[in-house]
């Protein structure tokens, strides 16, 4: 498929999605939370998705790099601008891990769980990783970028790269999904449990969080 037709079929999947407004769908990008983050700081409403097949300076945490080989994984951001005080932010990463790790039962992976703060592990090993950023205005946030790394076709030397805690894949685990399916299977995910933030029923997905999340170490 070219992109126009991607947008077309990823649009269309999406069709019902709240969360999701606006796709914009790259060949390559530095990172897609630092452009994400400029058109927000520009304006950008909420629900603004990107997504690039490649990144040149994909981010981690703590100042990390984020291993961003070209088709071999799903490199997304999305905008929130939900209007919370800022001290609810806190709570962003767990809900998109929780969302994350719902949207890979649904897709066949087995025993995911989450360690403190942003990792998502199938069978103890890291398969995507969540980079949320927010800026606050006051005592409230203006706005969310939130960043999601999954590993999809990387095999195992690949991986041995540049992760330094045990990784997979998605292919690794035997699950073959494409980019933009697994888009779609997370922002459905992301879509649900926002909505169950923005309804202050925030006891569902705390809850989900702690039985899934390991020790760290463990
Ligand atoms: C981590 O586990 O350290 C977080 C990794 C987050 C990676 C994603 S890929 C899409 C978005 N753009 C980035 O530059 N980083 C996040």
């Amino acid at each position: 498929m070219n992109t126009d037709e991607r947008i077309r079929y990823l649009t269309s999947a999406l069709e019902n999605n709240h969360l999701c407004k606006s796709l914009q769908l790259y060949e390559e990008v530095g990172s897609t939370n630092d452009l994400l983050k400029k058109q927000a700081e520009a304006g950008a409403e909420e629900g603004c998705i990107v997504i690039a097949d490649l990144q040149t300076h994909g981010r981690g945490r703590m100042g990390k790099d984020w291993l961003s080989m070209a088709g071999k994984g799903l490199y997304m951001s999305v905008l929130l601008r939900p209007g919370w005080p800022a001290s609810d932010s806190m709570l962003t990463g767990i809900m998109t891990g929780v969302a994350v790790a719902k949207a890979f039962d649904q897709v066949g992976l087995s025993n995911v769980t989450l360690k403190w703060p942003n990792d998502v592990l199938v069978n103890n090993k890291k398969i995507a990783g969540i980079l949320t950023e927010t800026r606050i205005g006051g005592n409230f946030v203006d706005f969310i970028v939130i960043g999601i790394g999954v590993n999809l076709l990387y095999d195992e030397h690949e991986l041995r790269l540049t992760v330094e805690q045990p990784a997979t894949s998605c292919r690794m685990e035997g699950v073959n999904i494409s980019c933009d399916d697994a888009a779609i299977k997370l922002l459905e995910s992301l879509d649900e449990y926002y909505d169950l933030f923005q309804k202050g029923e925030r006891n569902v997905f705390l809850d989900e969080w702690s039985a899934r999340t390991v020790v760290a170490g463990k």
